[in-house]
């Protein structure tokens, strides 16, 4: 699937980045290259989740630090995953630039989760079945506490990683080469210079990146959609409805109702 390109000197890019991401969940930037530009196109897609190691901005800036917790903050590779995996409802946009290259590797990484789910489904509906079931894999959540919460879940969300923030039942375990094979077979590659980067949909794609050599920096922003509060008092609901469709474009209750024990 090719995947657009857009112009960071496009005054309508924001707009031009919300319609590409309700369609295809993705889209790769090119002239980035501020925190303002990054927090400018943010307000088309919501309002600003506030990091750990985030500026008042809400902008990270991911480059190697020893002092930092999380690998995000070493040059050693990231394999795929969904950004804040542990919590309920993750945030939902990720918008990226690179502020300074690496002086070499540090490619980015992408799966389409949709593709990945249809491809197991029809190739293993016993692993696809075992990826949704809450009690083959738990989370670490903000708290360092392990929840049970399925990888694959609501229509056709998905949450991964791999690494020392998750636990796999036994009967997942044993089938792990397999999910990585399918993930191998659908990851997409791509390297990006100053100023680029990709804003994306965090319930639909995975992303990742090689290890590198060098001082690479990268600015982050994670976005939720907005609370519509006259939507709330409209349906005289207590529970709140998100501003932007789901993947099956549908409004969301907010927080969502996911299975949280095992
Ligand atoms: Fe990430």
């Amino acid at each position: 699937m090719e995947i657009l390109w857009l112009d960071g000197n496009d005054a309508s890019i924001g707009a031009k980045a919300c319609e590409e991401i309700s369609k295809r969940g993705i889209v790769l930037v090119r002239n980035i290259k501020s925190e303002q530009s990054l927090t400018e196109i943010s307000k088309h897609f919501g309002q600003v989740f506030n990091p750990r190691h985030g500026s008042p901005n809400g902008v990270a800036n991911i480059h190697p630090d020893h002092t930092l917790e999380g690998k995000g903050y070493t040059r050693t590779a990231l394999l795929l995953h969904t950004d804040r995996s542990g919590m309920d409802n993750p945030p939902r946009f990720l918008i990226t630039t690179v502020k300074k290259q690496s002086e070499s590797g540090g490619h980015s990484t992408f799966v389409n989760g949709k593709h990945l789910q249809a491809q197991i489904l029809s190739e293993d509906p016993k692993l696809f079945q075992l990826l949704r079931d809450s009690r083959m894999t738990q989370f670490q959540q903000e708290d360092r506490s392990f929840k049970c919460l399925p990888m694959f879940y609501g229509e056709s969300k998905i949450r991964c990683r791999f690494d020392d923030g998750i636990y796999f039942n036994h009967s997942l375990a044993e089938k792990l080469p397999h999910l990585m094979r399918h993930l191998a077979k659908l990851q997409v590659r791509v390297a990006f210079k100053e100023g680029e980067g990709y804003i994306l949909d965090n319930h639909w794609w995975l992303h990742g990146r090689d290890g590198f050599n060098g001082d690479r920096e990268v600015l982050r922003l994670l976005i939720n959609p907005v609370i519509i509060d006259a939507l709330q008092k409209e349906e005289g609901k207590n529970t709140s409805k998100l501003i932007l469709p789901d993947i099956d474009t549908t409004l969301l209750d907010f927080p969502p109702r996911f299975p949280t024990s095992c």
